[in-house]
């Protein structure tokens, strides 16, 4: 159950699968995804100098939908607590629930999956540093604020996914 008026976290490494599991279960509109940002300002999706501009543009967007009452999916790594904590305090001062989608694949998967790409977004260090983080996270992730902690640890358990929308009390 994601709450329907609120503001849900995909988190998880490169190759995770985070774009094609939000590319399944929500609309385009409701997707607001750094990599896509980071293409607008600098045509260049994997330019990571870019990196600051977008994230700006990404919680001025996330504000301004939640403001509205409109879902809102953010399709960011978000392995690191800070970058959390900011997106989850910035729900609550638009008055939005707060969901997290954990995609707790193996590093040995994302890794693989990271090679098979065409355009290979980051290195296998990074994903690496990316998995270590997520790991870090688990424990404290039900502390963070989130209203739901959805970890979903295997590609059977990602592909066979429902995701339902909660009406929020108003
Ligand atoms: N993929 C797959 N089967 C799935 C999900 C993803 O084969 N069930 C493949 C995709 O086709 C893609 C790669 O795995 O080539 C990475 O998936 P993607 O959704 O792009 O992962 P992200 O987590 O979005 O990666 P990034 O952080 O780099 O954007
Ligand atoms: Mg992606």
């Amino acid at each position: 159950m994601i709450p329907e008026r609120g503001l849900v976290l995909l988190i998880g490494a490169a190759g995770s699968g985070k774009s094609t599991f939000a590319r399944k279960h929500f609309n385009a509109t409701e997707i607001v995804s750094s990599d896509a940002l980071r293409a607008a300002v600098s045509d260049d999706e994997s330019d990571q100098s870019a990196s600051a501009d977008a994230f700006e543009l990404l919680r001025s967007i996330a504000t301004k939908r939640l403001s509205r009452g409109r879902l809102t999916v953010i399709d960011a790594t978000n392995v690191q607590r800070t970058a959390r904590r900011s997106l989850v305090a910035l729900a609550a001062r638009n008055s939005a629930p707060t969901a997290a989608i954990v995609l707790n694949l193996p590093l040995e998967a994302c890794l693989a999956r990271n090679r098979s790409r065409p355009a290979r977004p980051v290195g296998p260090e990074v994903v690496e540093k990316q998995v270590a983080d997520l790991v870090a996270s688990l424990p404290e992730l039900k502390t963070e604020g989130f209203k739901n902690v959805y970890i979903i640890d295997n590609t059977m358990d990602i592909d066979s996914a429902a995701v339902l929308r909660q009406p929020t009390d108003v």
